[in-house]
């Protein structure tokens, strides 16, 4: 992905400095752990990637905002987002373990955590694992409606998180469907969801409108991968004026009713804006 880099652990201050002098304080984590098992144990392991970077970089800084993605298949071996037994992804032995990653975030100290594997149940047991152990304050942003998507394929070459076999399609949504949506995130605020999110966004501005039209609560929009590389490309190629379509495609997910918006275009619009 252009201008998107593997941090390791050391330079991670760096970065969030530089952001803080453009102005961004608020960031979202994903750690590409130095192992993975069948289980994905880095993603919940006390001394994980994502857990040293939290601690390091509130230790610096202590007003920025730290969102982190809670999901397995950055850290599992078969690369999928749940436990994997003959060939299928198992719904519910996975949610103890992202309701332990989701906990170990918050004792290291992150401010929201944001639950991205599209399982059933996921947002209760994170609410159950968080209030027992004493995160009663902790929100949670939840990939409500996160579609089976084709933009996200930059992202899993960045992260590493790339499948060995099948596809998402037994947890993500049809790209088809757009009631769905709506009963995904029906589910999760009853679940305790305090921020819901519509994944992709450009092509699902539809979806981002019908959520703000239904429910009052929140709404991130996720500027994916696959929107931020084709406008890199683009540029370029010389095709495109790249921050012009930036700052446009971003006015339209803010006008479809997007109140948060999560981006990779977001250094350089705060230097163009
Ligand atoms: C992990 C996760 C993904 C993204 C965010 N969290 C990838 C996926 O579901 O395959 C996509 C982010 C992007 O494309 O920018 N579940
Ligand atoms: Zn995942």
């Amino acid at each position: 992905m252009p201008s998107y880099f593997r941090h390791p652990l050391e330079k991670a201050v760096d970065e969030v400095e530089e952001c803080l002098d453009l102005g961004l304080s608020t960031f979202i984590l994903f750690g590409i752990p130095s192992y993975k098992d069948e289980v994905g144990s880095s993603a919940y392991d006390k001394s994980g990637v994502i857990q040293k970077a939290i601690r390091q970089i509130k230790k610096e800084f202590d007003s920025v905002i730290i969102i982190t993605d809670v999901c397995l298949c950055e850290y599992t071996t078969h690369g999928h987002c749940g436990v994997v037994r003959d060939g299928e992804i198992l719904n519910d032995p996975t949610l103890d373990l992202i309701s332990k990653t989701a906990v170990s975030h918050a004792e290291a100290g992150a401010d929201i955590v944001a639950p991205s594997g599209m399982m059933d149940g996921m947002v209760r047991a994170i609410r159950d694992g968080l209030d027992s152990n004493g995160y009663e304050n902790i929100p949670i942003m939840s990939y409500s409606a996160k579609y089976a998507s084709n933009f996200y394929s930059p992202f899993r070459e960045a992260a590493d998180s790339g499948y060995a076999f099948g596809d998402r399609k037994s947890y993500q949504m049809d790209i088809h469907n757009s009631d769905e949506a709506l009963r995904e995130i029906e589910l999760d605020l009853m679940e305790g969801a305090d921020i819901v999110m519509v994944k992709p966004a450009l092509a699902y501005l539809d979806i981002i409108r019908r959520v703000k039209d239904s429910f009052n609560v929140p709404i991130t929009a996720y500027n994916v991968s696959g929107e931020y590389s084709m406008v890199k490309s683009a540029e370029k190629m010389g095709w495109l004026d790249g921050k012009a379509i930036a700052y446009e495609i971003l006015t339209a997910i803010k006008r479809a009713g997007a109140d948060l918006i999560i981006s990779y275009h977001a250094k350089e619009m705060a230097e163009f804006l």
